[in-house]
C-alpha cells in the first residue's frame, strides 16, 4: 500500500502567518505517521473565479475549460487521499483566496472529492469563534463535506491576530500535529 498523500491548501497571504505555523505542526504529524504531503500556497497562484459556464458538467471528462493555475491543482487533488484547507477568517468567513479555490471545485464536485479525508485549519483575530465569524467558515466546510460526500476528519480553529502569534499557543500547535497524524489514517 502506498503512503497516504495529503494536499495542504493554504489560503493565507501571510508567509509566516498563523496558518503557516499550524501547517508546520500538521506536517510534523503527517510525517510521524509516514504520510506524504504537497503544500500549496494559494497566494502565489493565479486562480480566476468560476464563470458558471457549466462546461465541466456538460463535458465531464474534460473538466474545467479555464486554464490557469487551478488546472494543475485538479490533478493534485485527484492524486491526494486527503485535503487540508487552512484559512484565516476574513470578514466572518474564509479568505478570498480560499473561496476562489473552493468555487473552482465545482468542476469536480460530483465525484472528485468523494470519500476523501478533509481537515480544516482556521484562524481568527477575535477571541471567540462565534463573534469572529469563524463559525460561518466552519459551517461552510461541514456543508461542503456533506454535499460532496467527503469525510471531515478534524477541525483546528484558533484565535490569533498578529502574524505568528500562534507560536505562543502550544496546545493549538499540538492539535494541528494530531490532525496531521489522524488525516492519513487508512480508511
Ligand atoms: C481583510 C481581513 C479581514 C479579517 N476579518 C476578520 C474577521 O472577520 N474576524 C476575525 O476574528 N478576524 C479577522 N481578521 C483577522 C485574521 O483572521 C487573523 O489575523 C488571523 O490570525 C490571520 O491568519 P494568518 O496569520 O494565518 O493569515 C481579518 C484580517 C484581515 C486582514
Amino acid at each position: 500500500m502506498r503512503n497516504s498523500n495529503v494536499l495542504i491548501v493554504n489560503g493565507s497571504p501571510r508567509k509566516k502567518g498563523n496558518c503557516h505555523y499550524l501547517i508546520s505542526s500538521l506536517i510534523e504529524g503527517i510525517k510521524e505517521n509516514n504520510g506524504t504531503f504537497d503544500l500549496i500556497n494559494l497566494q502565489e497562484l493565479k486562480i480566476s473565479p468560476c464563470d458558471a459556464c457549466e462546461s465541466c458538467i456538460r463535458n465531464k471528462p474534460k473538466g474545467c475549460i479555464k486554464h490557469d493555475d487551478m488546472t494543475e491543482l485538479y490533478s493534485k487533488i485527484e492524486n491526494s487521499d486527503s485535503i487540508v484547507f487552512a484559512s484565516p477568517t476574513y470578514w466572518f468567513n474564509v479568505s478570498a483566496q480560499t473561496k476562489l479555490f473552493i468555487d473552482r471545485l465545482y468542476a469536480i464536485h460530483e465525484s472528485g472529492l468523494n470519500e476523501k479525508n478533509i481537515g480544516v485549519i482556521l484562524t481568527y483575530g477575535d477571541e471567540d469563534v462565534f463573534s469572529s465569524g469563524g463559525v460561518n467558515a466552519l459551517r461552510s466546510f461541514q456543508d461542503i463535506c456533506n454535499y460532496v460526500n467527503a469525510r471531515l476528519v478534524g477541525i483546528v480553529h484558533a484565535s490569533a491576530d498578529k502574524a505568528g502569534e500562534i507560536q505562543n499557543n502550544p496546545a493549538k500547535l499540538k492539535e494541528a500535529y494530531n490532525l496531521g497524524k489522524e488525516i492519513i489514517i487508512k480508511r
